[in-house]
């Protein structure tokens, strides 16, 4: 038999989030393209074979009828090999696993050794090989040293602030802002041995960047949702001075938009590298990495 990252290979099976909506007779869907069309999905070829188990031959409660606005989230774990099932929205949810009788409603990732403590609806990357293969791309583009201190923007459970913190060391900074509470309570949880990590609940913004104007930054990373970081936030954040920053984007057109910004601010593309992360879909997830050096050159302090 095939392991699931054979056919993660194939571009199949590899989403691990799945949200659904509900059929009048409460089985999983999905909407058709561009269109209200609510159609039966248990079988969906791209999400991954512990999601699938979990919505197989599975007939959620309705409560009326006309009720068809209701979404049901499944959330596979690669590491434990199990999945969440959520019903939403609201705290009535229900929640339980797809691989047994047991309640849970904690996911559990392990990336470089390290335990994400994930609650209920808290972003993660949706392919089982993108949280390794984008920290990579993001230490590799970065180079943090020693005593550092690196800026982790829209930080989710904290995936990047976690490989910064190790970086950077004991010595270092790690100032990770995230906006949504159930994910700041996930990093909370999973970087608590890192007290090098300062962990904000704040939105990013120009006030909020503007906060950090004492201790500067020397490298950054910011991975924001699909609209972008846009221009305020993006010149607010240059202003700091990082030597490099990592544009980790799901949407090439913001990230194309908010690198003219970076670009007219004097900093320069050193690389641009995209990951067929959303296999059998237009998506593709980029991370480019721009320098405040002429040259491009990573690694000095030189100004823009
Ligand atoms: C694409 S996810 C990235 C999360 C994380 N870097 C990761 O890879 O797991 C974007 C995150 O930005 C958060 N977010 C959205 N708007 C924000 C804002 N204005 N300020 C701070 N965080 C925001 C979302 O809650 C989400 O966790």
């Amino acid at each position: 038999p095939r392991s699931s990252s054979d056919r993660s290979d194939e571009g199949l099976g590899w989403r691990t989030r799945m949200r659904y909506v509900l059929t009048e007779q409460g089985e999983v869907a999905l909407r058709g393209h561009r269109s209200h069309e609510v159609v039966p999905a248990a079988d969906c070829r791209i999400a991954h074979p512990l999601v699938r188990a979990a919505v197989a031959d599975r007939v959620f409660p309705v409560r009326d009828a006309g009720e068809t606005e209701v979404e049901v989230e499944v959330a596979a774990s690669m590491s434990s090999g199990t999945a969440v099932v959520t019903r939403l929205p609201g705290p009535s949810a229900s929640s339980g696993s797809g691989s047994g009788s047991e309640v849970e409603t904690e996911i559990v990732e392990v990336v470089r050794d390290r335990r994400f403590r994930l609650g209920p609806g808290v972003f993660w990357q949706v392919h089982p090989g993108a949280p390794e293969v984008l920290v990579d791309a993001v230490l590799v583009g970065l180079a943090p040293r020693a005593g550092e201190t690196a800026l982790d923007l829209y930080a989710g459970a904290g995936l990047f602030a976690a490989a910064l913190a190790e970086a950077v060391g004991p010595s270092g900074t790690v100032v990770a802002m995230e906006s949504d509470p159930p994910a700041v309570a996930s990093a909370a949880r999973s970087l608590a041995d890192l007290p090098q990590v300062s962990l904000r609940g704040v939105r990013v913004s120009p006030g909020s960047l503007r906060g950090l104007a004492a201790t500067g930054a020397d490298v950054a990373v910011l991975d924001p949702p699909r609209a972008g970081a846009g221009r305020a936030v993006m010149q607010a954040l240059l202003a700091l001075g990082p030597r490099a920053v990592a544009y980790v984007s799901c949407d090439p057109a913001s990230l194309a938009r908010d690198l003219a910004v970076a670009v007219a601010q004097g900093y320069s593309l050193v690389t641009l590298r995209a990951f067929d992360l959303f296999p059998m879909t237009a998506h593709v997830e980029c991370v480019a990495i721009l320098t405040n050096t002429p040259g491009g050159e990573r690694g000095t302090h030189a100004p823009a």
